[in-house]
């Protein structure tokens, strides 16, 4: 939640901060400012979008080649320009952005106050730099020093970068359980929450960890502990390619993103999955198999799509390895007291690698003896790096707030792991074995014909674009696709949905079925097929309407349903894959068709990085 990005060097900094900003939107789009470096500071903040901002036509913008940035998702104080950040001391001495959370803001707002410090704003942020300011003042210190005294009092999640009036070459950034990486440019700086303002600039970058502090000139960046103690950095090089983070000709990055699949997919399975040779190669399980294999049960840690990518996960695993499986929030997990200890497997799963609860329920768990494996897609991610070992989904960089393609490709490390513990434990048969794997390399085809019927599905969603309401039922393998389904529609269009295992339909939210009522059944052909047949009915005798993704070549469901979305057959343990496509093309049309932004739905950011 909420962007940051700073520049420092030799180039205007105002449309390097304010492209950057754009493209960090997706972590918060409710308010946003930039500060820059002229004679003194100037800052320019406003309520809205990030388009907001290019409404500054002063002439410090074209000259100053220094500065700061953030977008902002609300967390204290509704979105306002006095809210925006970046927030300046109350002598005007410091500029300050922040991501991340002040938990004793209170306490030390209180403090502040009785010495005589004022706030304009509402926010933890205000309270941040005052706090700094005071300890500068009081202990007549640097900055640096400052801030080292001040966020050992801090409670809580950070990324703050300081400009001070009269040190016009110097940013200060420090972190703590918000991310922050640094593009290393020639004479120039980047800062950024993530990579993708950085990198049509430069593709050398450095992670800060947490606990570390950054002294950034345009020729110099110096890491320190908040102990005083200097850091090597350490210079990674970008894997990532700015057309990856562009629409490329896509009206929305959500539709570019579900379409990506087949690509993403295929990058997934690439160097792993090897049909000539019927191999299966995931260095970070082989390199730990004996803990796996000896594992007394596996839990999944997630929130939202991952959580229930962490359920189909239970499935392949417990019918794969048998291995007991429990699939838990992440934000349940952290403060319930589990029972977590020494030959526990703690799988963790995450699209940003960064969202705070996973990363506390890590730190918990791995304190109590647990093996962390991180199911991630942002390379370098807090996650990943949290983690003993781990899988990284290679799904690429995804922008839109829905999780479409992290999804799947989740899905598809999960399959494979379980696919290669099972053999190693032999739970599963050769022939088996061999079955999935084929069965996995053709899943990226699969996909990309499920995508082909997508105009199809656009009219489906124009019958249901004004539902008020939406039921998803799915059994087996499909049910945590429902629970998906119906996530997806809600965010995207606002539409009330829930989705729920179908036999459990019986015990309450039939109720709810009457003619207005479209209910979504997940009727692939699997196991359970003729059980859905029978839901299916049940729902018809109430009036109530259905859609039905089903299986290629099926005529029962078809003739049933009120609109279909066909999908081609695939073995079960991997039908998800497929059978949440139509879902997440259905959602995509829906919102779309009530006129609403797909890509930043309201109230939301891509990356949680707030509890
Ligand atoms: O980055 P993560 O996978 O840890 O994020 C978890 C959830 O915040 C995320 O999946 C969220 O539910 C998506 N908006 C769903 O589309």
């Amino acid at each position: 939640m909420c962007g940051i990005v700073a520049y420092i060097g030799k180039q205007a900094a105002y449309p390097v901060i304010l492209k950057g900003l754009k493209r960090l939107e997706y972590r918060g789009y409710d308010s946003s400012g930039i500060a820059l470096f002229g004679e003194t500071v100037n800052t320019f903040k406003k309520k809205g979008r990030v388009a907001e901002l290019e409404a500054w036509d002063e002439e410090i913008i074209s000259t100053a080649t220094v500065g700061i940035g953030h977008t902002r998702w609300a967390t204290h104080g509704e979105p306002s320009d006095a809210n925006a950040h970046p927030h300046t001391s109350n002598s005007g001495r410091l500029t300050l952005v922040h991501n991340g959370i002040i938990e004793n803001y209170g306490s030390l707002k209180q403090e502040l106050v009785q010495k005589g410090y004022t706030f304009k704003s509402e926010t933890d942020t205000e309270v941040l730099v005052n706090f700094i300011e005071d300890i500068q003042i009081n202990n007549n210190s640097s900055l640096e020093e400052a801030m080292r005294i001040a966020l050992k009092r801090v409670v809580g999640a950070y990324v703050i970068i300081v400009m001070e009036e009269g040190f016009p070459n110097r940013l200060i950034a420090a972190r703590k359980g918000s991310p922050l990486v640094i593009g290393v440019g020639e004479g120039e700086h980047f800062l950024a929450s993530d990579a993708s303002p950085i990198i049509e600039y430069t593709k050398k970058v450095i992670y800060v960890n947490d606990y570390e502090l950054a002294i950034i000139s345009p020729d110099e960046i110096i890491l320190k502990n908040l102990g005083n103690e200097p850091i090597t950095p350490y210079i990674q090089q970008l894997d990532m390619e700015l057309a990856q983070i562009e629409k490329g000709g896509f009206d929305h990055f959500m539709l570019k993103e579900i379409f990506d699949q087949p690509g993403s997919l295929t990058d997934c399975l690439r160097g792993r999955l090897d049909m000539e040779n019927l191999t299966l190669t995931l260095a970070g399980v082989e390199e730990h198999m004996s803990v796996f294999s000896q594992a007394k049960r596996i839990i999944i840690v997630a929130c939202g799509t991952s959580w229930h990518a962490g359920l189909v996960a239970e499935y392949m695993i417990e019918t794969l390895c048998r291995i007991p499986v429990e699939v838990e929030y992440a934000s349940e997990f952290r403060y319930r007291n589990p029972v977590v200890g020494e030959g526990d497997v703690l799988i963790a799963i995450s699209q940003s690698g960064e969202t705070a609860d996973t990363l506390v329920a890590i730190e918990k768990a791995k304190e109590a003896g647990a093996f962390i494996f991180g199911v991630v897609n942002a390379v370098g991610s807090s996650i990943a790096r949290l983690s003993h070992s781990g899988a990284y989904t290679h799904a690429g960089p995804e922008i839109g707030v829905a999780s479409t393609k992290a999804f799947t490709a989740q899905l598809t490390v999960l399959a494979m792991m379980a696919i290669k513990i099972g053999r190693e434990k032999k739970t599963i048969t050769e022939a088996e074995y061999n079955r999935y794997l084929a069965e996995l390399a053709l899943i990226p085809e699969k996909v990309k014909a499920v995508l082909e019927t997508h105009e199809s599905i656009k009219e489906v969603a124009k019958h249901y674009a004004d539902a008020r309401d939406f039921l998803f039922l799915g059994r087996g393998y499909n049910f945590p696709v429902a629970l998906e389904g119906a996530l997806k529609l809600k965010e995207i269009s606002y539409i009330h949905a829930e989705g729920y295992p179908a036999a459990e339909m019986k015990h309450g939210p039939i109720a709810l079925v009457d003619e207005n009522l479209p209910v979504l059944f997940i009727a692939t052909k699997d196991a359970y097929y003729e059980k859905i047949v029978s839901n299916i009915q049940e729902i018809k005798a109430r009036k109530g309407m259905v859609i039905a993704v089903i299986s290629e070549g099926d005529t029962q469901i078809r003739g049933m349903a009120d609109h279909v979305m066909v999908v081609p057959e695939v073995d079960e343990l991997l039908a998800p894959l497929i059978s949440v496509i139509p879902t997440q093309i259905l959602s995509y049309y829906i919102g779309v068709l009530r006129g609403l932004d797909v890509d930043k739905p309201r109230n939301l950011a891509k990356s949680v990085t707030v509890e």
